[in-house]
């Protein structure tokens, strides 16, 4: 008897031929995200499950899945996992590190000039045939290069947006919890700087941190007002480290110039007031989503829970077994 196990929400064929040579597959190829008590119910006989950031994995849930060894999210980040409720029950939890730090750091740059440059504004107003011909002064926006871009996080994606700066002729500071070891700093191109410093001196503000407790509403009001009028905010990294409210009051007032958004507070429900504001370029929490890592990251999940399910040690585990 192979073990049973759940695939929450869709995913490329390969990887549920993969999964069928282990296990007794449940797939949910209809990609309608299951409801806390659908999750439950279909997880009460699994031995592990291959899910998603719209899976939230806590004690109550576990209490519901006796069988359940192992979770395996298809995402590098992993705030929808308790961990240490997992830990607890004896789940072993997974993530995909490394895949997609490219593909993401590119997208936040396209965010980035798409920002800088009022790219979706502009097209919003061409495609609005509100276009009459050109003119000298038509979307003035600010220039990226040799701008001061400045770095929440220089961990794996935060380093690939500050080496594809270097092409930019950029100035390049950076903030984080831990300063980064030499040769990444000098790699990057970047200098260690308080958290005010980088607020006050950068023309575009990136995030790449993970979200938790200690990052909830890293940019708020407070610190949005230590930016430059004419700066820009980007976040490709979690909803929730940026405070929404704030950031939109701070658009409309003029605090900072910008923001480039893909990811959002309570996802996939979006704060009404960035449709209002012109000066912002959105997008639906899609910066990992190329082909290759899309496909690359649930192989990389499937991988670890064929590893957990077989006596292996799954190669990201992120809890102590
Ligand atoms: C995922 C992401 O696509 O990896 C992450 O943490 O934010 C994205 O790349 C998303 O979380 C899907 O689970």
């Amino acid at each position: 008897m192979k073990p049973k196990v759940l695939v929450t929400r869709e995913v490329f064929d390969e990887v549920l031929e993969y999964l069928s040579q282990h296990f007794e597959v449940t797939s949910n190829q209809s990609d309608v995200p299951f409801d806390p008590g659908t999750l439950a119910s279909k997880l009460s006989d699994k031995e592990g499950a291959l899910i998603t950031l719209s899976d939230k994995i806590d004690a109550t849930l576990l209490s519901h899945c006796p069988k359940l060894k192992t979770v395996c999210n298809i995402a590098v980040g992993y705030n929808n996992i308790d961990l240490e409720a997992c830990t607890k029950a004896k789940v072993m939890a997974t993530n995909t590190p490394g895949v997609l730090d490219d593909t993401t750091g590119d997208f936040t740059w396209a965010l980035i000039l798409a920002t800088a440059r009022r790219l979706t504004e502009a097209e919003t107003y061409l495609r609005k045939g509100q276009w009459d011909g050109w003119k000298l002064k038509q979307f003035l926006g600010m220039d990226v290069h040799h701008a001061t871009l400045g770095i929440f996080g220089l961990g794996r994606i935060g380093q690939v947006v500050a080496r594809r700066a270097i092409g930019f002729e950029m100035k390049i500071i950076y903030h984080d919890v831990r300063r980064a070891a030499s040769e990444i700093e000098q790699a990057c191109r970047t200098s260690f700087v308080n958290k005010d410093e980088l607020l006050g001196q950068a023309d575009i503000v990136t995030i790449h941190v993970p979200y938790s407790p200690a990052t909830h509403h890293l940019i708020g009001k407070q610190e949005l007002e230590k930016m430059k009028p004419t700066a820009i905010l980007i976040n490709a990294s979690r909803g929730g480290v940026v405070d929404d409210s704030a950031l939109i009051e701070a658009l409309r007032s003029g605090t900072i110039a910008g923001a480039g958004l893909d990811v959002f507070e309570n996802e996939p429900k979006l704060n009404q007031g960035f449709l209002e504001l012109k000066n912002v370029a959105l997008a639906p929490h899609i910066a990992s989503s190329s082909r290759a890592t899309r496909y690359n990251m649930a192989m990389l999940a499937a991988k670890n829970l064929v590893a957990a399910l077989t006596g292996e040690k799954p190669p990201n585990l992120l809890n102590p077994f």
